[in-house]
C-alpha cells in the first residue's frame, strides 16, 4: 500500500493527484458541513449518504435534529446513529458508560480530577488519542450535545489532511519532521488508580496500515509531552500552529442541543465555558478504532484476534 500512498514524499505525481481531487470544491462555508437529520435513530438512505458523502472530503460532518432525544436516551440514540453510519467499534475508556460513550460535563468525580475535559477549561489543539499506542489509534470520534454552556464551550475544527497538503505545500522539510517516528513522545503516566500507562513515541503522521489513510497524533500541550529536540521538528510544531490560529479553513462551532460531529479525528479545540444554575454543559463522545466514511480495503487481512483487540493500524 506504501507504495502508492499519496503521503509519501517519493511519490509525487500520486500526491499531486490526490491533492488535486481533495481541494477541489473543498467546502468554504459551515452550513457545507451540516446534514439535517430528522429521527436520529433512524437516519434515513439519503441522510447517511450526505454523511459520507461530506466525511470523504472534509473528515468531518455536524448533524442536527430538531427532535433531539431525551438526556436518558441519547447515548443509546447516537450509537444507533454512529452505527449506521459505520462505526463499530468503540475503544475502551476508564470512564465510558454503558453505550461505550464518555459523559463530556465539569465533573467531581475523584477518577477525572485532573484531566481538562471534565473541567470547564479550554482545550488546545489536538487529536484523540494522541497519548495511544499504535495498535490502540483513535480513527474517528463523535461528539453529541445534550445541552451547550450558557457561556463558552465552542469549538473549533481542522481537517488534518489540509494540514499535511499546506505544510507539504510550503516546506518538504515539514513533512519529514513530522514522520520521524520519534517526533512526538508522550512519557510514561500513572493515574489516581495506579493504572501505568507506557511511553508513547511516534510521528505526527501515520499512514494507516489498513486503511492506506493519513492519521495523525498531535497536541499543543505544553506539559507532558516531549517534542523530537531539532530544528526541523520546531519550525514544523511552529507553521502547523500559526495555520491553526489564522487559516480560514478552520471551522468554528459552538454545537446546540441535538447537534453533534462525525469525524475521522481531525485536529480540535474547545473555548472554556460557564455553567449556569439552571443549565450544565453535556457532551457524549464516543471513540473508534475504525474511520467513517472509509471501506477498509485490507479488512481481509485481519484476523479475528487481530480484530478483536482492536488492532487496526
Ligand atoms: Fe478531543
Amino acid at each position: 500500500m506504501s507504495a502508492t500512498s499519496p503521503f509519501l514524499l517519493e511519490n509525487e505525481k500520486i500526491y499531486q493527484d490526490w491533492r488535486e481531487k481533495k481541494l477541489k470544491d473543498y467546502p468554504a462555508d459551515i452550513e457545507q458541513y451540516i446534514v439535517e437529520i430528522d429521527n436520529l435513530a433512524s437516519p434515513t438512505p439519503a441522510e447517511l449518504k450526505k454523511i459520507t458523502d461530506i466525511i470523504l472530503k472534509t473528515n468531518l460532518v455536524i448533524y442536527r435534529t430538531k427532535n433531539a432525544p431525551d438526556e436518558s436516551d441519547a447515548g443509546k440514540t447516537v450509537r444507533i446513529l454512529t452505527e449506521q453510519a459505520g462505526l463499530f467499534r468503540c475503544e475502551t475508556h476508564r470512564s465510558e458508560e454503558q453505550d461505550g460513550l464518555v459523559r463530556l460535563e465539569v465533573s467531581d468525580d475523584s477518577t477525572k480530577q485532573g484531566f481538562i475535559p471534565y473541567s470547564n477549561k479550554a482545550l488546545n489543539w489536538h487529536t484523540d488519542g494522541y497519548y495511544n499506542l499504535q495498535t490502540k489509534r483513535i480513527k474517528a470520534f463523535s461528539m453529541h450535545c445534550v445541552r451547550p454552556a450558557s457561556d463558552g464551550g465552542i469549538n473549533s475544527f481542522f481537517d488534518h489532511e489540509l494540514a499535511y497538503i499546506k505544510m507539504r505545500d510550503e516546506n518538504q522539510d515539514f513533512v519529514k519532521a513530522f514522520r520521524h517516528r520519534r517526533a512526538m513522545s508522550i512519557p510514561p503516566f500513572i493515574n489516581a488508580n495506579g493504572e501505568a500507562r507506557q511511553e508513547c513515541p511516534g510521528a505526527v503522521y501515520n499512514i494507516d496500515r489498513f486503511y492506506g489513510s493519513l492519521h495523525m497524533r498531535f497536541t499543543a500541550r505544553k506539559h507532558n509531552v516531549n517534542w523530537r529536540d531539532n530544528q526541523g521538528t520546531k519550525d514544523a510544531y511552529d507553521f502547523l500552529m500559526d495555520m491553526l490560529e489564522n487559516d480560514t479553513s478552520v471551522i468554528t462551532h459552538k454545537l446546540g442541543a441535538g447537534e453533534g460531529v462525525l469525524c475521522n479525528n481531525v485536529l480540535h479545540n474547545r473555548t472554556a465555558f460557564e455553567d449556569s444554575s439552571d443549565r450544565k454543559r453535556l457532551l457524549l463522545r464516543g471513540r473508534y478504532l475504525e474511520r467513517i466514511g472509509d471501506v477498509c480495503p485490507n479488512a481481509n487481512e485481519l484476523s479475528n484476534k487481530q480484530y478483536n483487540a482492536g488492532e487496526w493500524t
